[in-house]
């Protein structure tokens, strides 16, 4: 006998949360964002740089793999694309169960592997068996074929514990479109606008505060053409490490990087930058798909502190005149409009308009509306994202 899965609603949202959103966004929008949180974005965006000659031959293969493809309208380095699905899961019963960690599991949903260091238990799988993988609320998220014992999955400590056979949605990836070693990358288009709108130029002098994995620093170098000096920092030492990796590998030329906290950093740096972007660490809670939402409202708060204080840093270091961009993958008020007033309110910046603007929604801040972009699922067919850009005047 079999059992069929729909994989709708299966999201789990704490009640603090629920009414959060609600507040933020009126109680239609938050069910929309809900509703779509819990799913891939409708649309992903692969951004190629040095060999751009190659694209369209690219934009085929995703298309002979089964994908959607097509060149952005207005930005001819990258390839629209979007998930396959949604696909309809149905279990044999008393079929074994692997549980995995619940961020390892919105992975699985759309089409990755089990991942040893993301199973938390897989009692009895043997090699080969088929098994209904789930997260830790028990919604199921793929079939999969176990390629290890259980025991084995323990010893090993890494690499693929099953092959995942069929998720709700299948996204693309590098290895899938052989892009394995090619310079490219997949992003979402808002983090493509955010470097965009810096508009870095020749002989500038750019920090990227908190660089890594370095997608966009990658995408600053990409836009001044090799030629803006650009000093990429980051605490965390393995995340620079892949972008480390990226510059010896695709040779780029004038990118410094350096492992450290941007706020002890600034305290004794006298270099200042003609522009910095500012995309710090956030509450994510635009990043889809979502399966759990348990977050609490006080450490919104409390990472909103922490942005200021990189913002301040950043201040020290920047020029009159010069340009912030700030982003962030989340949608909370704290964290993005709110962190924009304090800079006009309380710092010395005005906030200006981006060039390339995408998003449709905005939200008022003593009923004054920022010219900044806020992207929301429900509305916008990506994640949850902020872009604002801030210049500062002159004291
Ligand atoms: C949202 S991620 C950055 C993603 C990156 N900009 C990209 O596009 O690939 C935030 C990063 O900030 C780093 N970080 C957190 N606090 C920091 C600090 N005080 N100074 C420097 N980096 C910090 C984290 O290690 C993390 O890599």
């Amino acid at each position: 006998m079999t059992h069929t899965h729909s994989n709708s609603n299966k999201s789990v949202i704490r009640k603090e949360f629920r009414e959060y959103v609600e507040t933020l966004f009126g109680d239609i929008l938050a069910k929309d964002y809900f509703e779509k949180i819990s799913t891939p974005m409708e649309e992903y965006t692969l951004h190629i740089f040095q060999k751009y000659e190659l694209i369209e031959r690219i934009e085929d293969n995703l298309r002979q793999i089964g994908y959607e493809a097509k060149v952005h309208n207005e930005f001819p380095n990258i390839i629209i694309t979007k998930p396959k699905g949604q696909f309809t899961l149905e279990f044999e019963e008393n079929m074994k169960e692997m549980i995995v960690d619940n961020r390892a599991a919105e992975m699985i949903y759309q089409g990755s592997d089990i991942f040893i260091p993301g199973v938390k238990r897989a009692n009895k799988v043997k090699v080969n068996d088929i098994v209904k993988v789930i997260n830790q609320e028990k919604n199921p998220v793929a079939k999969a074929q176990a390629l290890l014992n259980h025991h084995d999955m323990l010893v090993k400590g890494k690499g693929v514990a099953a092959r995942n056979l069929l998720s709700p949605f299948k996204v693309p990836n590098l290895q899938e479109v052989g892009l394995d070693d090619f310079p490219a990358y997949f992003q979402s288009l808002p983090a493509y606008l955010t470097s965009i709108n810096l508009e870095p130029e020749p002989n500038e002098k750019i920090l990227d505060c908190c660089a890594a994995p370095g997608n966009k620093t990658i995408h600053l170098n990409e836009l001044s053409k090799n030629k803006a000096t650009i000093i990429a920092v980051d605490k965390s030492k393995n995340r620079m490490q892949k972008l480390n990796k990226k510059i010896a590998k695709y040779r780029l030329k004038n990118i410094q990087t350096k492992v450290g906290d941007i706020v002890k950093l600034s305290k004794s740096w006298s270099v200042k930058f003609d522009k910095i972007l500012i995309d710090p660490p956030c509450s994510s809670l635009g990043l889809r798909p979502r399966l759990v939402h348990n977050v609490d409202v006080k450490l919104i708060k409390s990472i909103a502190k922490y942005q200021k204080a990189i913002l301040f840093a950043c201040d020290k270091l920047l020029k009159n005149n010069g340009t912030i961009i700030y982003s962030t993958c989340t949608i909370t008020k704290e964290e993005n409009e709110e962190i924009i007033h304090h800079a006009t309110e309380n710092m010395n910046y005005r906030v200006v308009k981006q060039n390339f603007v995408f998003s449709k929604t905005n939200i008022s801040i003593d009923n004054f509306v920022f010219p900044v972009q806020r992207f929301t699922p429900g509305i916008d067919h990506t994640l949850g994202y902020f872009i604002a850009k801030l210049q500062k005047l002159k004291s």
